[in-house]
């Protein structure tokens, strides 16, 4: 499962929360919504690092619904997205008060130079949500929550949001990272015209920002011009009988190797909807009533590990498990009509069952000098079985180069077999098993290298093979 980020103790009472705490690298994130006599912020503190605060200019009555780390391959790109809702009290009465926000500062920040923010974020930004029908007046302004599904540790994912309108009608709206992550690097600054010399205002560098242009652009521009739209262009497709009142998210690899995302919506009246939400559609998986009582879902948890959900009104907690296969019925038919990414068909207990958790192997370490060709051997036990290769993280897979009992993995165009860890996957009945790996360091050190150099392919084969047995 992905990192999981979710915000707690929502109630309709109080929409947002008093205060969303992200404890990180040492230090103590924190975002404080706005209360009667304070504006509310977005501090650090604690940690070796400097303790920085917003400006108090920079947010209008913000009332906080989350927060997130947007994880990067490089740790200096690291980034916290804060989810909130900011509040015009001077806004007319046929005018809506609310606005959905999101703002972004960089991890490394250590604030600006002696008399220039020296104890603000030099990369705070902050854009306009939408959540609505296209540019139609129906939107959803008031952001309650937000949950944030990532990869482990790459710039892709997808941002949940629970909003309400007016009315106290509901909807979750989609954002994708990368669509988010775009208007943040490109868009024009909100009310700046003016030419930028250096790094652009709120980019993330190794080096501080001390270029006192830009810091005073920083400070008086926060906003960025574009606005960021769900995708889909509209809410997610979802009952409307019944008001959603929180949500978490989950991100789950079935079957057939993809990663779906699952969310979980607690409702007004006490049920919980189970969605699965993919680039095509929005499809409830089932629903369930738990409570005795008919009162809102407050709060809601996942724990990944153990793949239980906890949930919680006022009167009660009870726990569902994630993979809840068994309400599926007997055939394999229904099973697979339930699209439940937890679930799959086992064919030899005739059984909707819970996808066991990948069994990985430890990889062996092959190093290779760059010009040579590696052939990496997997042992083929089942001709039933389909084995194909994974590089690093599934991100990719490749076909086998059969010979005799072996699916090998040979040098073919578009194969990086440079370096990374290479995994052998065999799939029956829908279950898969990592059957061996291999980690491949570039480097020409090593004899099996300089042997295949001389000697060819064949002879790293068979010593790879050797290693097997
Ligand atoms: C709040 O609403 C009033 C009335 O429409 C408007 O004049 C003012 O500019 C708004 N404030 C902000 C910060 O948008
Ligand atoms: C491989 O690279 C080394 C050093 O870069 C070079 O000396 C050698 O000739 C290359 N071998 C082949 C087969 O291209």
């Amino acid at each position: 499962a992905g990192q999981i980020s979710s915000a707690s103790h929502i109630s309709p009472q109080f929409p947002s929360h008093r205060a969303i705490t992200l404890p990180a690298d040492g230090s103590l994130y924190s975002a404080m919504s706005s209360v009667e006599g304070h504006s509310g912020s977005i501090r650090r503190t604690f940690g070796s690092q400097k303790l920085l605060k917003t400006e108090n200019v920079w947010l209008l009555n913000p009332q906080f619904a989350g927060a997130s780390i947007i994880p990067s391959s490089e740790k200096y790109k690291e980034e916290i997205y804060f989810f909130f809702s900011e509040f015009n009290k001077t806004a007319r009465v046929d005018e809506e008060p609310y606005r959905a926000r999101i703002g972004r500062i960089c991890m490394v920040d250590e604030g600006g130079v002696k008399n220039l923010m020296a104890d603000s974020w030099t990369t705070f930004l902050k854009a306009r949500v939408m959540c609505g029908a296209g540019n139609t007046q129906q939107q959803y302004n008031n952001l309650k929550q937000a949950v944030v599904l990532t990869a482990q540790d790459k710039r892709a994912g997808v941002l949940y949001g629970l909003f309400s309108n007016a009315w106290g009608r509901t909807v979750i709206c989609a954002y994708s990272i990368e669509d988010i992550d775009q208007a943040f690097s490109t868009s024009k600054l909100k009310g700046y015209s003016g030419q930028l010399t250096g790094t652009r205002p709120g980019t993330v560098t190794a080096e501080n920002q001390n270029n006192v242009k830009t810091l005073g652009v920083m400070r008086y521009h926060p906003e960025i011009e574009d606005v960021i739209r769900p995708v889909g262009v509209a809410p997610l497709d979802l009952p409307s009988d019944d008001q959603i009142t929180h949500t978490v998210a989950d991100i789950v690899r079935a079957v057939n190797e993809e990663h779906y995302s699952v969310l979980y919506l607690g409702t007004e009246q006490g049920k919980i909807l189970k969605v699965l939400h993919t680039s095509e559609d929005v499809f409830i998986i089932s629903q369930y009533s738990l409570f005795h009582n008919e009162g809102p879902v407050l709060n809601m948890a996942i724990d990944t590990q153990k793949g239980h959900l906890y949930v919680a009104t006022a009167m009660e907690v009870q726990r569902l498990p994630l993979a809840d296969c068994g309400r599926y019925g007997d055939t394999c038919r229904e099973c697979i009509l339930s699209r439940d990414p937890y679930c799959g068909w086992d064919k030899s207990r005739r059984k909707c069952v819970a996808i066991p958790p990948l069994r990985r192997t430890s990889p062996r370490e092959v190093f290779v000098q760059s010009n040579t060709s590696v052939f990496l051997p997997c042992p083929v036990h089942s001709f039933h079985a389909t084995y194909r290769w994974e590089k690093d993280n599934c991100i990719k897979n490749y076909p086998c180069l059969f010979s005799g009992d072996f699916c090998v993995l040979g040098p073919v165009v578009d194969t990086p077999l440079k370096e990374g860890v290479f995994r052998c996957m065999a799939t029956e009945d829908g279950f898969k098993v990592e059957v061996i790996s291999f980690r491949l360091v570039n480097d020409g050190r090593l004899l099996a290298a300089s042997l295949a150099f001389t000697l060819g392919p064949s002879l790293l084969l068979a010593m790879a093979t050797l290693w097997l047995h």
